[in-house]
């Protein structure tokens, strides 16, 4: 535990938390003021903007910064992984392993080098590729709609629902063609895809299923895990992520042959199980190398002590903050699907309709809450615009395995529009990083209190920025 999260536990018992989240909610049902509510829990901030020059809000956070470490406990393995001079993956690999695995609620999972590498290698050994079209959401980072590419296969995108920023299972069916091979779920932010649905369409059309969980570690739907409802679930590790190794990545799934053969494939191709160093071993497929390090898993196991906890407290930090904001005017809050039981929040994400800050940009709504202390940003661009998808098509390559019809980039172009991620990219997206949510009720409070702060004197800003 944090010396943060030990002082949360102290001031704010989690059972108390609800109990006074509750009766904040029925509070709003019983129509008290919005005045009331908006400053709960500090006082009103009635000086200047921070950005003009004024006091801002939060002056020393109370949340941790990104990563996490903690000498006392976290280096013990650390430092016998490292003086044992076994560097290369072995038994501290297959322990974080089995206890990913464990954790999950998967059968088997294999630690990779990246998370990107982990959707790179699943997509390819479950034989998507050339002549193949996958369906993905273009409201997600770089590496989801690149392993679809690097393996060969055309990415068809799928507009968001603009409320939860996941693809909106409702337009699914009407990108599936013949060619339609698989879907790529990304429960992007951490916050869980309406998985059910995607997965009656999946079953329905005989689609494989490829979740990109690389934001999601231990969010569910019903209890169950996201990252285990498709064919395969991919994790990242990377450093700014929930579960932080600075690089890594995971492959889960209860399929053994297809486990067998990623872990062929991250091996050089050599036959599943052959441990790192063999020579000679008989190589059964044209694998490339993936291995994750013992150090790697070492510094994972002493992240994983924490991991539910954190994910605990972000989940109702980030209820209580998406209560909180949904009062404040030209605010939007998200919304997680009905049966979503956690969320894992590496980000938290709100839309912000400009036309009810007085017209303050949504880039300069930024600079001002940055500058009252609240770390944030406009989050993605629109992937399914950028020129890498038309370099593929001019790509050698996708020039010989394609009819030219089918690269016709314009036409792709006008088909691949999706004007609700546009809206969310360009306009209304705002973030708010992981780490904010591992603070107090009081943060959140203060968090809530810089919107409506630069809310009240938007026209201002406006003005003099
Ligand atoms: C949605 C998503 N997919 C894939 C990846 C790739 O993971 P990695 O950075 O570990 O390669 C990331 C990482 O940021 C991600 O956010």
């Amino acid at each position: 535990m944090t010396e943060n999260m030990k002082s949360i536990k102290h001031d704010y018992s989690r059972r108390e938390f609800i109990k006074k989240n509750s009766l904040l909610g029925a509070g709003a049902v019983l129509g008290l003021s919005s005045a009331n509510t908006l400053f709960a829990g500090s006082a009103p901030e009635a000086s200047s903007p921070a950005i003009l020059g004024g006091k801002p809000v939060i002056s020393s956070p109370g949340w941790p910064s990104w990563p996490i470490w903690k000498p006392e406990t976290d280096e013990k393995r650390l430092l016998e992984v490292i003086r044992s001079g076994v560097w290369s993956r072995k038994d501290v690999a297959l322990e974080f392993e089995q206890r990913w695995a464990t954790l999950i609620g998967a059968k088997r999972c294999l630690a990779v080098v990246n998370g990107t590498n982990a959707l790179n290698a699943s997509v390819a050994q479950l034989d998507i590729g050339w002549g193949d079209e996958v369906l993905v959401t273009p409201y997600t980072f770089i590496a989801s709609v690149s392993s679809i590419v690097f393996n060969g296969a055309i990415p068809v995108f799928v507009d968001v629902d603009p409320e939860t920023f996941q693809m909106d299972p409702e337009k699914i069916e009407a990108k599936i063609t013949p060619r339609t091979k698989a879907i790529m779920p990304v429960h992007i932010l951490g916050l869980p895809c309406n998985m059910e649905r995607i997965m009656a369409i999946a079953n329905k059309h005989k689609l494989l299923v490829v979740e990109d969980a690389c934001q999601a570690w231990l969010a569910e739907i019903n209890h169950k895990k996201v990252g285990t409802f498709g064919n395969a679930g991919c994790f990242s590790f990377q450093n700014s992520k929930n579960m932080a190794i600075g690089e890594g990545g995971a492959i889960v799934s209860d399929d053994d042959e297809f486990m067998d053969r990623c872990y062929s494939y991250h091996n050089y191709g050599n036959p599943y199980g052959t441990a790192a160093g063999t020579v000679g071993a008989g190589t059964v497929m044209i694998g490339t190398k993936l291995r994750i390090t013992e150090y790697q898993a070492a510094i994972g196991m002493a992240q994983l002590e924490r991991l539910e906890e954190q994910t605990e407290l972000r989940n109702v930090n980030g209820r209580y903050l998406n209560s909180r904001i949904q009062k404040i005017d030209g605010i939007i809050p998200h919304r997680l699907y009905e049966n979503v039981t956690k969320a894992a929040y590496h980000l938290f994400p709100f839309r912000y309709q400009k036309d009810e800050f007085e017209g303050l940009s949504r880039e300069k709504f930024l600079q001002a809450l940055r500058a009252e202390g609240v770390p944030c940003s406009g989050g993605y661009t629109e992937l399914n615009k950028m020129p890498f998808l038309k370099n593929a098509f001019n790509s050698r390559f996708f020039q010989k395995f394609y009819p030219k019809e089918q690269l016709n980039y314009e036409r792709y172009a006008e088909e691949n529009q999706c004007p609700l991620n546009e809206k969310l990219c360009n306009e209304q997206a705002v973030w708010i990083p992981q780490n904010v949510l591992l603070g107090s009720k009081s943060d959140m409070d203060m968090v809530a209190n810089a919107i409506q702060k630069i809310r009240e004197n938007a026209g201002q800003i406006k003005k003099k920025l």
